[in-house]
């Protein structure tokens, strides 16, 4: 018998961001102004989820976008007259994080014209995939990992298992029913084989207190998922409804990530990751 050694893995180099939302929770701020765009300190909060991607090898950033969102697009782009503007001064030095991220990564649009869920959003970016794994940012969760960030380390268990990965995180009882729920079974200290998956259950109906960050590795398979979900929650079409189909035939693992994750589409998840980095930062 021949047993296969060093099966090669192709890296994935893909990473959705989901941005079409409107993100009511800040307006006024977010009238014109895309919520993605909102900084932390000095950084707008797109930026976090690309620099995460990036730092994962996730190099092909494929946007999500909707109409009022033109500022990203134009924000992971050269700026000649900035640029023409800095040559020479001290200050340029604050847009190199940008730069190499705009040199290094190729960014990707599609419009989702409705905005009716997250499973709708991955289905409308498909296209942008070419049929291979990939990541999906749900920037309004800003992490930070320990040693390294959260994509990372899921990649790491997709490497191994090759199979759709989720971010997990304990959440208290009463916020259930502001997370996707895993019921999972440990296969490791920090890694769990997902049996079901529900959309913000109310705290008697939820598995466990596992609830998802937004963070995910993706097969192609899930495009079949997404085909077959009915609008859930809200009326709206659930990514975590299609993992739950996934988890069913399949395989998904959830994984408890070591670091800090910030819920920056609340006020007070925003303040508090401002703080944090404050605290951490060089001002
Ligand atoms: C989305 C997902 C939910 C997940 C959450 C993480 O919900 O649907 O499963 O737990 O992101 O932030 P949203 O916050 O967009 O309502």
């Amino acid at each position: 018998m021949v047993s296969v050694v060093n099966e090669r893995i192709e890296p994935i180099k893909k990473c959705m961001f989901l941005v079409a939302g409107y993100g009511t929770r800040f307006l006024p701020a977010t009238k014109v102004m895309p919520k993605e765009m909102m900084p932390i300190l000095d950084k707008p909060l797109v930026q976090y989820g690309v620099e995460e991607a990036y730092e994962a090898g996730l190099t092909e950033i494929a946007f999500v976008t909707g109409r009022r969102k033109r500022a990203i697009e134009d924000h992971f782009d050269t700026n000649m007259e900035l640029e023409a503007h800095l040559k020479g001064d001290p200050r340029e030095k604050s847009l190199d994080d940008l730069r190499e991220l705009i040199a290094k990564c190729t960014f990707s649009y599609t419009r989702q014209s409705e905005i009716i869920g997250p499973g709708h959003a991955v289905k409308t970016g498909k296209i942008l995939t070419s049929n291979e794994p990939f990541g999906v940012v749900l920037s309004d969760d800003l992490c930070f990992g320990t040693g390294k960030g959260v994509l990372a380390q899921m990649l790491d268990v997709y490497n191994e298992y090759r199979c759709c990965v989720i971010a997990v995180e304990r959440v208290s009882s009463e916020d259930t029913d502001r997370y996707g729920i895993i019921d999972g079974s440990p296969i490791a200290s920090n890694l769990f084989d997902v049996g079901r998956l529900v959309e913000k259950p109310s705290a008697e109906e939820a598995p466990s207190d596992m609830g998802i960050v937004g963070r995910y590795i993706l097969t192609p398979d899930i495009f079949a998922d997404l085909e077959k979900i009915e609008p859930g929650v809200g009326g709206e079409y659930q990514l975590t409804d299609a993992l739950d189909r996934r988890a069913r035939e399949g395989r998904v693992l959830a994984l408890e990530f070591s670091g800090e994750r910030f819920d920056c589409g609340s006020i007070e998840g925003f303040v508090q990751a401002t703080n944090y980095c404050y605290e951490r930062s060089m001002f």
